[in-house]
Parts: structure tokens; sequence; C-alpha cells
């Protein structure tokens, strides 16, 4: 039991180092900002729920889109392997530069949506 807690504490961080360098190395950084505190032209993602991170991302990589922006995301999500969208919406979901303020799921929504 012990060494389970302990290798899902080491794959969680794991996890969360390889969302921080997808996130950075796929240029969602440029969109989204270098906190994920979001833009004029890209919502923030920083501190949103997983789930919701997930869900958006698998919507976007499986085409279920209805606007511009949203094709555009599945164009840049289409490579990423389910583990990696994982990753990606851990290190979104935990985001570490807690000067951002929580923000409840949906309320700022995606732009346009
Ligand atoms: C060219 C700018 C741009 C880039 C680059 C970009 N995004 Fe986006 N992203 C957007 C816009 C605009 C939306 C809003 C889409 C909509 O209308 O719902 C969005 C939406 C999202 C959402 C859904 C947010 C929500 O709560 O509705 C997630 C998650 C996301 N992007 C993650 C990423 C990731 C991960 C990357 C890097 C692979 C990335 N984005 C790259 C512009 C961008």
């Amino acid at each position: 039991m012990l060494l389970f807690l302990l290798s899902s504490f080491i794959s969680a961080d794991a996890l969360y180092n390889r969302g921080e360098y997808l996130y950075f190395a796929k240029a969602c950084s440029s969109c989204h900002g270098p906190s994920a505190e979001g833009s004029s032209s890209a919502p923030k993602l920083a501190n949103k729920s997983q789930k919701h991170l997930e869900k958006k991302l698998h919507d976007f990589k499986n085409g279920k889109v209805f606007n511009s922006n949203q094709e555009m995301m599945s164009q840049f999500v289409r490579v990423f392997s389910d583990k990696d969208i994982k990753a990606i919406s851990v290190f979104l979901s935990q985001h570490k530069k807690k000067n951002l303020p929580d923000v409840a799921d949906d309320i700022l929504g995606g732009v346009g949506s």
C-alpha cells in the first residue's frame, strides 16, 4: 500500500513535468500565456479542473469542434496521445504559479463558447 502510494506520487510528478514540457515545447504558451493565465486571444487554463481540461482536449482531438477557434485547437491537439493529454491536464490543473486566482469550471468557458 505504501509502495503504491509512493509510486502514484512519483508518477503524478512525472506527469506534471511532462505536461509542463509539452505546454512550452508545443507553443501552447504563445496563446494561453507563460503562466496559462490566458490572453485576449485565448482563455485562461491554469487551475481549471483536470477533468474539464481532459474533456476539452479529447473533444478537440476527436474533432468535436463548434467554431473556428476550436478547429484550430484541434490541429494542435491532434498529435497528442491520451497520456500527453493527461500530462498537460495535470500540469495545468495543478499549476504552481499560485498567484493566479482559481476559477470555477466554465465561468470563463472558452472564448466564444
Ligand atoms: C493560436 C493560439 C492558440 C494556441 C497556440 C493554443 N491554443 Fe488552446 N485555445 C485557443 C483558443 C482561442 C481557445 C478557445 C476555443 C473555444 O472557442 O472554445 C482555446 C482553448 C483551449 C482549451 C479549452 C479551454 C476551456 O476551458 O474551454 C484548452 C484546454 C487549450 N486550449 C489547451 C491548449 C494547449 C494544450 C495548447 C498547446 C498544444 C494550446 N491550447 C495552444 C488558442 C490557442
